[in-house]
């Protein structure tokens, strides 16, 4: 962790942190992945969605959220008027993982595991510096709060990496319970609400 943290505190933009981040050889799932999966959209966004870690699609094309559960949270996010493709601040989105290889047979990746990419993600999210942070699952949770139990945390304001974070549940999980979809949209609608008074 000592190698992870030096290596991402000497980064002073994302292009640097990206090359440091695919540079660094102490994380066993480099070895399995096909590709290192950074982040996609606009870096000025607002609102920056820290996920669990690459699946297939993703680990195939090296972006982030491509697969089904990509697609549903793309269209949730568009029903806020937020995309990973604008270029206003306001109307964009930036899209990141905790891990940024691709777990073998997507398990979830263990705990020391994420504590080894925790200085990586921990500068991600000072060089982007969003207004708010989106907390997609369980295992943004455990890296940025320490915490697990996604299905109690969701829906309450907290704080990661000193600003507001928003614990969701995940697309992927949303796509197996579309039930949860109405408390989704209501975490989806606080979060629009939020950016409005922080403006
Ligand atoms: N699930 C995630 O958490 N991240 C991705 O990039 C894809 C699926």
């Amino acid at each position: 962790v000592a190698a992870a943290t030096e290596a991402a505190a000497r980064a002073g933009s994302l292009e640097e942190l990206a090359a440091a981040q695919a540079a660094f050889e102490l994380c066993e799932l480099k070895k399995g992945a096909r590709n290192f999966v950074f982040a996609d959209g606009n870096p000025e966004a607002r609102v920056m969605i820290l996920g669990e870690a690459p699946g297939r699609d993703e680990d195939m094309e090296g972006r982030p959220f491509v697969g089904r559960a990509g697609q549903l949270l793309d269209r949730m996010f568009a029903a806020i008027g937020l995309a990973r493709t604008a270029h206003h601040a306001d109307e964009a989105l930036y899209i990141t993982n905790v891990m940024p290889w691709r777990p073998p047979q997507n398990r979830d990746p263990d705990p020391a595991e994420i504590a080894m990419m925790l200085p990586f993600v921990k500068r991600h999210v000072e060089l982007v510096n969003p207004d708010i942070l989106v907390l997609m699952g369980n295992t943004p949770c455990a890296a940025a709060l320490g915490k697990r139990g996604i299905l109690r945390l969701r829906g309450s304001w907290t704080e990661a990496f000193g600003r507001p974070a928003m614990p969701m549940t995940h697309p992927a999980y949303l796509l197996r319970t579309p039930a949860a979809k109405r408390e989704a949209w209501a975490d989806l609608l606080d979060i629009k609400a939020r950016l409005g008074e922080l403006s």
